[in-house]
């Protein structure tokens, strides 16, 4: 039922969003420049008629510019975005003739002509345009609608925007950010649940960034009806962006994550399989869905408890017949390797007759969302009326944050935060809420400048509860909806997708936008959330879940079962043997997520961040990177049993034998329904370890590392280790190690002060080299520590005893 209403609803809500975007040409340009100031951090230049506009460069690379208009007031310099405020002093200078002003970083040239005020930015190497105003930034002083004009170049592609159901290039798209619930969604389905107001473009191998940090709806325009512009309009706030210079792609995330945050370094266990339902109960249930798993040999580490966990879905409370002892469910569940993550969602029932000490406390100390004219908003959700938090008060966010103590009192190991656009079952729209007001740090910020930046202020609240309630773990949560910075609080996953192929091949695209929009914690409902879905949906499903950070299998309310082993034998052994190749590639999958969270370069890459060079990537949204080294190339439609894949200039080797392909071509390969056409990039090392039941059931023993040495014999790569569970690493507690391969030579070494238990290192060196002798830090190694294997592979089997390590291959 509540199904059908959200569908409904969301169909209209697109409608609705056509309709209230804000049209470009009822904007005022800015008057032309009447004088210019130099500030400590850049700029500042009066307008003619009264505006202002403030350049502050915060890097060589970073400019950020923030337009007041004429008869605008300043809000607070503050962004709920932004993570890092303080920059270095970096070096800047300013040259000024009669028509332009030049502002020059090391990097950057930022030439403001006069009249009309338009803004350029150049490379300082190379003088080339990277982006230009088309027209001045202008204002509708009516609606308080903002907007931009940037040019499009003829061969420029796009993407970012955080979360759209759409392909990766968003060139000729059009595209609204505004959170919201829109089950069932479809390619084309705008806007869905988060807002990212992020993008990326593209031309000739040279990158930019651009963010506009106003979290209003917002409509970005990639040429949709015209070659002429890159439109963008917010329908309030200010014109507040940042700019952010290449020309790699990998730097401008890189940088755009340094200004809104990283992905925290998750625990280890959150990169195991997850298994949910809306809803699994009684606690009978839950215990038999973990005991099928194992009796299955299916690897899980996670199962989610959905609404129906709680007393008449009342938050931070437990249903006490369908789960009398949580604690002991979750003790006995431990005991199995197996976690339980609750959901949490915002919405608190309205029970002003007292007996439910939540919704007593957040009305007494006066934590709800108020309409101006003083009153609570009262909506609707699933436990009938409903309040909200207003989580922009810091006090209120400590507050929630505490509640979850019920939670983490019982053993619960991560919280799934839902329905947080927010969902309201009485207008999904957000039309009804204008009259809500945000304490926003007094400024009582009118809901619809602040819908967007619900979720991230609850994921907040959440990510802080959880540390405070136990700082020696690292904080697992879950959102659907967020605005830039949300990768700092919580893992994304892309809400009510259907069971459907279609659904499927978005997967892909909407990952590699998501990770190049800063969230490289990303995954889908496996095989989808709406829908029966069949056996060969959900093994093509699982090729690609295996890849994707979050790797959670779960269904909806009416939907037919989808555990692996309710689809037959058959598929289920598909399932399997791509759960267990993802525990097999743990090491290398954990040491990805590691660099994503110190570099802010996701694992799941769309084949454009690692060649950004090679034109012929700039589209391709139907393969994938993971990390540097591994190209899959899954299937997405029906009863297709071969694919055509694209492989870079390079070598490369078929991932299952080893062979070597040739890149810079496309090939047309097989893929039966067991199959995933992966490659490995030569010039990888690949570090790996055994399948296991759940992520702590045993060691990385042995730990192999796989040799693919490039046309010049040479390889290399890393791998990162840690206690997974803890913030010791923040103290240095981790081993990092080194590996590289060159002129037969293997060299291992590592830095920092986690100690692995003692076990092998399993060696595998690919390709053709001719070896009649293995020496080991200068011994030469008898003959039963190294074999080939019947693929031609070379293994060499040796202890490790956390001490550098040298092997000559003669
Ligand atoms: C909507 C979420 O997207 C879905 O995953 C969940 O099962 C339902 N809410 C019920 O909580």
């Amino acid at each position: 039922m509540r199904l059908l209403v959200c569908t409904l609803a969301s169909s209209l809500l697109v409608g609705h969003a056509a309709i209230l975007a804000a049209d470009h040409t009822s904007l005022q340009p800015i008057g032309a420049v009447a004088s210019v100031a130099r500030t400590a951090q850049g700029l500042r230049l009066q307008c003619a008629d009264g505006a202002s506009v403030t350049l502050s460069v915060l890097a060589p690379d970073l400019v950020r510019v923030r337009t007041l208009f004429a008869g605008q007031t300043a809000a607070l310099d503050h962004s709920w975005a932004i993570a890092r405020t303080e920059w270095p002093k970096t070096p800047f200078t300013v040259q000024e003739n009669a028509d332009a002003v030049t502002l020059g970083t090391g990097e950057l040239h930022v030439v403001i002509r006069r009249a009309p005020l338009l803004i350029e930015f150049r490379d300082a190497a190379t003088g080339r345009v990277l982006n230009a105003d088309a027209r001045p930034m202008a204002r509708d002083a009516k609606t308080g609608a903002v907007g931009a004009a940037k040019k499009l170049g003829f061969d420029e592609h796009f993407y970012g925007l955080g979360e759209k159901a759409a392909r990766l290039d968003k060139r000729r798209g059009k595209f609204t950010m505004w959170n919201s619930d829109t089950p069932g969604y479809v390619e084309g389905t705008d806007p869905i649940y988060q807002s990212i107001p992020l993008y990326l473009g593209l031309e000739h191998g040279v990158a930019y960034g651009l963010f506009y940090d106003n979290a209003w709806r917002s409509t970005f325009e990639f040429g949709h009806l015209t070659q002429e512009s890159a439109n963008y309009t917010a329908d309030g706030g200010e014109l507040d962006y940042y700019f952010i210079a290449g020309p790699a792609l990998k730097k401008v995330v890189s940088r755009y994550t340094e200004l809104t945050g990283r992905m925290p370094l998750p625990p280890l266990w959150s990169l195991g399989h997850q298994q949910s339902r809306y809803s699994y109960y009684p606690d009978k249930l839950v215990e038999h869905i973990a005991d099928k798993y194992r009796a299955h040999d299916l690897p899980l580490d996670v199962i989610h408890l959905d609404i129906h966990y709680m007393d008449g879905y009342r938050v931070f409370t437990w249903d006490k017949t369908r789960f009398p002892d949580p604690a002991g469910l979750a003790r006995s569940l431990s005991a199995k390797g197996v976690r339980l993550i609750t959901i949490v969602d915002p919405g608190v029932k309205f029970q002003p007759e007292g007996g439910y000490p939540v919704y007593d406390e957040g009305a007494e100390k006066d934590y709800y969302l108020r309409q101006t004219d003083g009153t609570v908003y009262v909506g609707e959700v699933w436990p009938g009326k409903s309040v909200f938090v207003d989580y922009t008060k810091e006090e209120a966010r400590r507050w929630w944050g505490d509640w979850h103590r019920t939670l983490t009192d019982a053993g619960i190991a991560g919280i799934w935060t839902d329905m947080n656009e927010p969902a309201d079952f009485l207008d999904p729209t957000g039309k009804r809420h204008e009259h809500i007001r945000f304490d926003d740090l007094g400024q009582r910020t009118p809901y619809n400048g602040m819908r967007n930046t619900f979720a991230l202020n609850m994921a907040r609240a959440t990510y802080e509860g959880l540390q405070r309630l136990q700082p020696d773990r690292r904080p697992f949560v879950i959102t659907r909806a967020g605005y830039a910075g949300i990768q700092r609080y919580a893992v994304k996953w892309t809400g009510d997708n259907n069971a459907t192929f279609a659904s499927l091949s978005l997967n892909v695209p909407m990952f590699a936008s998501l990770g190049l929009s800063g969230q490289p914690f990303i995954g889908a409902d496996i095989p989808g959330f709406i829908g029966r879905g069949d056996g060969e949906l959900l093994a093509r499903s699982y090729q690609i879940a295996a890849f994707s950070p979050f790797f959670r299998n779960h269904t909806a309310i009416d939907s037919y079962d989808k555990e692996p082993w309710r689809f037959g034998a058959y598929y289920e052994g598909i399932a399997r043997k791509f759960i267990k190749l993802r525990y097999q590639l743990l090491p290398f999958l954990y040491t990805t997520m590691e660099e994503a969270h110190r570099t802010g370069v996701p694992l799941f890459r769309p084949l454009v961040l690692n060649f950004q060079e090679d034109e012929n990537t700039a589209t391709i949204d139907d393969q994938f990177m993971v990390g540097d080294a591994l190209l899959a190339a899954p299937v997405t439609r029906a009863a297709q049993r071969e694919r055509e894949v694209y492989l870079p200039a390079g070598n490369w080797f078929d991932f299952w034998t080893g062979a070597p392909v040739e890149g810079g071509r496309t090939h047309v390969v097989p893929a039966p329904l067991d199959h995933l056409p992966l490659y490995v990039r030569a010039g990888s090392i690949i570090p790996s370890t055994v399948a296991m039941s759940h992520t702590g059931e045993k060691p990385w023993d042995p730990l192999r590392f796989d040799i693919y040495p490039d046309a010049s014999g040479a390889a290399t790569g890393s791998l990162y280790e840690d206690d997974g569970l803890t913030s010791a690493h923040e103290r240095g507690v981790f081993r990092r190690t080194a590996v590289s391969f060159s002129g037969g030579r293997l060299t291992l070494h590592s830095e920092g002060s986690h100690r692995t238990p003692a076990r092998h290192f399993e060696i595998v060196l690919h390709g053709d080299r001719t070896v009649s002798a293995v020496i080991a830090n200068g011994q030469s190694l008898a003959s039963a520590h190294w074999s080939r294997t019947a693929k031609g592979a070379l293994t060499v089997r040796i202890a490790d005893d956390g001490q550098p390590l040298s092997l000559e291959f003669r």
